[in-house]
């Protein structure tokens, strides 16, 4: 019998649950590596969907090979129509994430290789939901504004092209840039939460869509994804606090956290934190909006010295906290901001679904099923007596 290993309460933090050829941290350099490149690399030179595709298969796609898979997602961006119609029918302050979440399954129903299990079969399937769930989030946020969702324009970007669905607004060149490299900041960070929920549910031989499912609803925890939503909610808090420092010392006083600071990886500046940081400088200089990236560095660095004073240096931004004000600034309302993680972590998920399904035999990982220790009532092997519910008395 296998020996039992106790790492009971720690989020299984320092436990290497499998292999992945995917991505790599190193946590005390502040580096993150997509497939061999570094994320720096990638966001210089590459496009979203060149990422994804390397992501998917392991290498940077040749220009063929980036021509095809862009003309496959050009070709699943239309959402199939009965979704579309029932997202008319559902409750118009319903949150964006319960609705990517519960959207997923509705696209599973249309699927046509759901039933093949063949890596193929799950590179088209991670390639229609890289290609439709920015569509399902720009429809459900006109929908519920009472608009028409827009067809896709075939002579954009995956980043313009989610603008323009959105916003119903042609964005410039720079803007769609821009968002594009925020995709490819957070296209994929190794065994996350949610990429294990997905992993997990991978294990079971579970298809795509149910996997990706799972992600999306670990996704938006606020000690996950959801913090950048709760990062901008402190800015705008605190867009006229003129005690910064006392609003820090209060807030670590009573316990509370700071959101978008702190990570279970890095001990040192989240190396996309660096990165979103000059965007949110540079978007609030174009813009006249230069009060988002003071007012966030304010608080970092209150929040670092605070931390450093405890001996807590590693507590540092992550890449929630500049986020933030860069979707801002962008024009994103606050509770799509994790769905546009969603849009586009969706590219790691698959690739991670796809390696938990189609490892080399040697480094296949098995059904995950973890122990846990029983603390609860317990009367012996025969169990407690049981008693009909006129024998219970209240608690
Ligand atoms: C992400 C996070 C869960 C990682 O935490 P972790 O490093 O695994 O460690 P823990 O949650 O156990 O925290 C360790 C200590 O640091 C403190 N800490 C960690 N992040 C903190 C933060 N953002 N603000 C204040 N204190 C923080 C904890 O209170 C804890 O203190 P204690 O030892 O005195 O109890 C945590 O940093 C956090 O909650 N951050 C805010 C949410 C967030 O931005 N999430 C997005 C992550 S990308």
């Amino acid at each position: 019998m296998a020996q039992q290993v106790v790492m009971k309460n720690t989020g299984l933090r320092g436990v290497a649950v499998a292999d992945t050829k995917v991505s790599f941290i190193d946590g005390e350099k502040g580096i993150l590596i997509y497939r061999g490149f570094r994320i720096e690399d990638l966001a210089e030179h590459s496009t979203f969907l060149e990422v994804a595709f390397l992501l998917l298969n392991g290498t940077l796609p040749t220009r063929k090979e980036s021509s095809d898979f862009e003309a496959q997602v050009l070709k699943a961006r239309p959402l199939p129509p009965y979704l579309l119609e029932s997202l008319r029918h559902w409750p118009r302050e319903a949150r964006p994430m319960d609705v990517l979440q519960a959207s997923v399954p509705m696209l599973a129903m249309a699927e046509p290789e759901l039933a093949e299990e063949s890596r193929g079969a799950n590179v088209g399937m991670a390639t229609r939901l890289i290609a439709r769930i920015p569509a399902a989030v720009a429809a459900w946020h006109r929908i519920r504004q009472g608009l028409d969702p827009l067809p896709p324009d075939d002579s954009l970007s995956h980043a313009a092209n989610f603008l323009w669905q959105l916003h119903g607004k042609k964005p410039d060149d720079e803007a769609a840039h821009d968002l594009d490299v925020c995709l490819i900041l957070h296209a994929d960070h190794t065994f996350n939460a949610s990429t294990f929920a997905c992993r997990e549910v991978a294990s079971t031989r579970a298809h795509m869509y149910a996997a990706v499912t799972a992600g999306i609803g670990a996704l938006s925890g606020s000690l996950h994804g959801g913090a950048n939503a709760e990062v901008m909610k402190m800015l705008m808090e605190l867009e006229n606090e003129k005690d910064i420092p006392g609003w820090v010392a209060s807030r670590l006083q009573s316990g509370s956290r700071i959101m978008g600071m702190g990570h279970a990886v890095y001990k040192t500046m989240d190396p996309r934190a660096k990165y979103l940081k000059q965007m949110a400088q540079r978007l609030g200089k174009k813009t006249g909006q230069s009060r988002w990236h003071e007012l966030s560095t304010e608080i970092e660095q209150t929040a670092l010295k605070a931390f450093a004073e405890k001996g807590k240096t590693e507590i540092q931004p992550n890449v929630d906290f500049f986020s933030a004000p860069v979707y801002h600034i962008m024009g994103i309302p606050r509770d799509l901001m994790t769905p546009i993680f969603a849009i586009s972590r969706v590219s790691g998920w698959c690739s991670h679904i796809i390696e938990e399904k189609f490892a080399e035999a040697q480094e296949k990982p098995q059904l995950y099923r973890p122990q846990a220790e029983y603390v609860g009532r317990y009367c012996g092997l025969m169990g407690c007596e049981w008693e009909p519910p006129e024998a219970r008395t209240d608690a």
